[in-house]
């Protein structure tokens, strides 16, 4: 039976970070039990029992889902009992914030199961903390991370950002041997993306802030690649790196174009051929739920030469690379054409061996050039 994922999306924040354009909200975590109600609404008049996968992975992201209460995590789980079987997820990860995480609500969330969290830990510099006007302190990622040891967490995440203006990169080797020092099992280390709608984007169109230079972050790419890989950290996807056998099985499922369903406001979904997306607001959101409305605002068919597309484009992201067999027979011949008229361009990056399509460690860096390269 094919494996698939659930997401839940938790909006709620203590401050807006200026770079983020996830769904977020903040003064709103009154509203939080209204919002759980709505989402079991949302969970108990989906279709979950009838599709034909094995729901295996639980990601419960945000926005900061650990400010909610263990009570409020697990009024989610029992509207999802009441669909699926829970014994089924190999795989619970929760998104923490450092410092927004209590010692209770933590105990709470690994006593209903949890097995996985993932920190926002973005960078242990303060100034760059403050450049980023992340709400916690460098001691608040010591203190939270030591918690989540403590209560017994043994599958844990590190997020961080690299690329930031004015990080050096002396601050940036002294941050990701710290990290890499406290031991997590998984790091995951995103350049700094400048999202059209967010404040940051505002600060660079009006030239308050100046991003590095592509060269600069290709710099820092490759340093992190290279310093996270002697470190016992594999690469198995260009932004994420863990120990053996650590991989984030729920973000494996988006990557290789599984399905997935998502819960809450801005949630995506995927069924394998149709994609949609939940309405972007909170008020909105529970305003067609309490009215027995669908939330869904956006939904789209993929054809086949598009799922292709994005097998590629993800699988070249990824070092197991493009499996050819889960390629349809009638574009396997184009995509191997692609990659011998392309190859002499990319200079050898592109590999093609036992049924895959990959990437060797110096094509890592060109990925999504070369994807364009090869997409159908
Ligand atoms: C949307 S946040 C949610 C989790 C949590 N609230 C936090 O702040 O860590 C998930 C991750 O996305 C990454 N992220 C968000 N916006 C980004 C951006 N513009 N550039 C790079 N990474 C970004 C950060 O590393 C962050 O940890
Ligand atoms: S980065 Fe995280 S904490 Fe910051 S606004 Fe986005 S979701 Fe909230």
């Amino acid at each position: 039976m094919n494996t698939a994922g659930i997401y839940i999306h938790i909006p709620f924040c203590k401050t807006k970070c200026n770079y983020c354009d996830f769904y977020s909200i903040t003064d709103r975590e009154d509203d939080a039990d209204l919002y759980i109600s709505a989402l079991c609404k949302e969970i108990s008049r989906s279709s979950l029992e009838d599709y034909p996968w094995l729901f295996d992975t639980l990601f419960i992201g945000g926005g900061t889902p650990s400010l909610l209460t263990g009570r409020k995590i697990e009024k989610i789980f029992t509207a999802l009992s009441h669909k699926i079987s829970l014994s089924n997820f190999i795989e619970k990860t929760i998104e923490i914030n450092p410092g927004e995480a209590s010692l209770e609500n933590l105990t709470d969330f690994k006593n209903l199961g949890i097995n996985r969290v993932s920190m926002g830990v973005q960078s242990l510099d303060s100034n760059l903390l403050q450049f980023l006007s992340r709400s916690h302190s460098v001691k608040d990622v010591f203190s939270t991370y030591e918690n989540v040891r403590k209560i017994g967490f043994e599958n844990v995440n590190c997020d961080l950002i690299y690329s930031i203006p004015g990080q050096t990169k002396e601050i940036w080797k002294r941050d990701l041997e710290t990290i890499i020092d406290l031991n997590p099992e998984h790091i995951s280390a995103y350049i700094l993306t400048v999202e059209k709608g967010t404040e940051l984007f505002q600060m660079v169109k009006s030239n308050m802030v100046t991003m590095p230079k592509n060269s600069e972050s290709a710099d820092f790419f490759n340093f992190t690649q290279n310093q996270l890989n002697n470190s016992g950290f594999f690469p198995y996807e260009i932004s994420n790196f863990c120990k053996p056998k650590k991989e984030c099985l729920h973000n494996l499922h988006y990557w290789k174009i599984d399905p997935y369903i998502g819960f809450g406001p801005s949630a995506h979904s995927f069924d394998g051929t149709c994609r949609w997306n939940n309405a972007g607001s909170l008020d909105h959101y529970i305003q067609k739920i309490n009215g027995k409305h669908s939330p869904i605002s956006k939904a789209e068919t993929l054809t086949e030469i598009q799922q292709v597309n994005e097998k590629i484009g993800f699988g070249l992201r990824l070092s197991g690379g493009i499996e050819l067999i889960t390629i349809p027979e009638l574009f396997k011949d184009q995509l191997l054409e692609n990659v011998k008229r392309n190859n002499k361009k990319w200079s050898g990056f592109i590999k093609h061996n036992n049924g895959r399509i990959y990437l060797n460690q110096k094509g890592y860096a060109f990925a999504d050039a070369i994807a364009v390269d090869l997409l159908l």
